[in-house]
């Protein structure tokens, strides 16, 4: 491994440079806990609307099956919406973040809003503190407040989703950072994580290559989605959130095509179709059902185990010098 990526692992406690992004409804406790069980950050996510009790069950769950490796939880921080949003509101994410204090998870992965108010509370739970963004102003912003990591994330990720593409994100951010950088957004095969690694990045965040993964709580129908996707699968709407977020071009998605005037600003827009994501993911509804997705479905053609990724993965950066 080079000494990016060993720097990272070490910060971490991890074997492998290959962090398994959280993703709403769809990674559990179980994939997170085979994921941190082969060598790489496996990932909790709370979607914004997940309870105490859940979430300690899914804590436990990793603790028992991975015992003794680090794992992630991700929390979406408010945006000064209300509890109705159901994503992204203030007295749930205050519930997820006391149960991530109690338990004392090593790392929180945060997404939406603003980390100040929260970064110094798990610092000083011995806690690590990873942010998600999608321009270099927002990572150096992050940086200096004190996260341990950023994940840079580009337009081709699947789910919420910033304007501008992981390769020039990367060009544009990569060095400027004092602490590791981490890519996200269309990394599904090894040469991706080559590109990465030779783009400055300490390690990836991989969210759509683990949708198609034996542990992953998806829908067969959904993982199927993905395996049958081409390069113009899926597409950046506002449809389920009021926020773009880059979905497979589902019934629901194509049906606000040619109107986008009429939708609502989040987090109205959320409070009428964030129900779809759940729909959509687990229940697998074809037809009502909201399936957030990356470009690099295209690149992904079989579903194989949590382990299986992270080893695909991990190898060039293991091969890196
Ligand atoms: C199904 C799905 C659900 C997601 N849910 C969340 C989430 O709850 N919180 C979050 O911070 N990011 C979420 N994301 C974004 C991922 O964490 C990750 O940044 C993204 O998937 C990386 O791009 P990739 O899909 O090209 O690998 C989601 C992505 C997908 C595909």
């Amino acid at each position: 491994m080079n000494k990016a990526s060993s720097d990272l692992c070490r910060l971490f406690g991890i074997d492998r440079p290959i962090f398994q992004a959280g993703m709403a409804f769809v990674t559990t406790g179980r994939i997170a806990a085979a994921v941190s069980a082969a060598g790489g950050l496996g990932c909790i996510a709370t979607g914004g609307i997940m309870g105490s009790d859940e979430l300690r069950g899914h804590i436990l769950r990793v603790r028992d099956e991975a015992p003794g490796r680090p794992f992630a939880v991700n929390v979406l921080l408010p945006t000064g919406a209300d509890d109705s949003a159901t994503m992204g509101g203030v007295d749930i994410t205050r519930m997820q973040l006391d149960t991530c204090i109690e338990e004392k998870v090593p790392v929180i992965i945060s997404g939406l809003g603003n980390p100040v108010a929260v970064i110094d509370e798990i610092h000083a739970n011995g806690s690590k503190l990873v942010c998600v963004v999608g321009t270099v102003r927002a990572a150096l912003k992050v940086a200096s407040l004190g996260a341990d990591a950023v994940v840079l994330s580009g337009n081709e990720a699947g789910g919420h989703c910033g304007p501008v593409g992981t390769l020039s994100l990367a060009q544009a951010g990569s060095g400027r950072l004092r602490v590791p950088l981490l890519l996200a957004g269309g990394i599904a095969q090894p040469a991706a994580v080559s590109a990465a690694l030779a783009l400055g990045a300490a390690g990836v965040s991989v969210g759509t290559r683990f949708l198609a993964c034996s542990e992953s709580d998806a829908h067969a129908v959904y993982k199927q989605a993905i395996i049958d996707a081409d390069e113009r699968a899926t597409t950046v709407t506002s449809a389920c959130t009021g926020k773009p977020s880059r979905a497979w071009r589902s019934p629901f998605v194509i049906s606000w095509e040619g109107r986008e005037n009429e939708l609502q600003p989040y987090p109205e827009q959320a409070v009428e179709h964030f129900w779809r994501g759940y729909a959509g993911a687990v229940e697998g509804d074809l037809e009502q059902g909201f399936f957030p997705m990356g470009q690099c479905a295209a690149a992904i053609d079989e579903i194989l185990s949590a382990a299986a990724i992270v080893e695909l993965l991990a190898a060039p950066a293991e091969a890196a010098v």
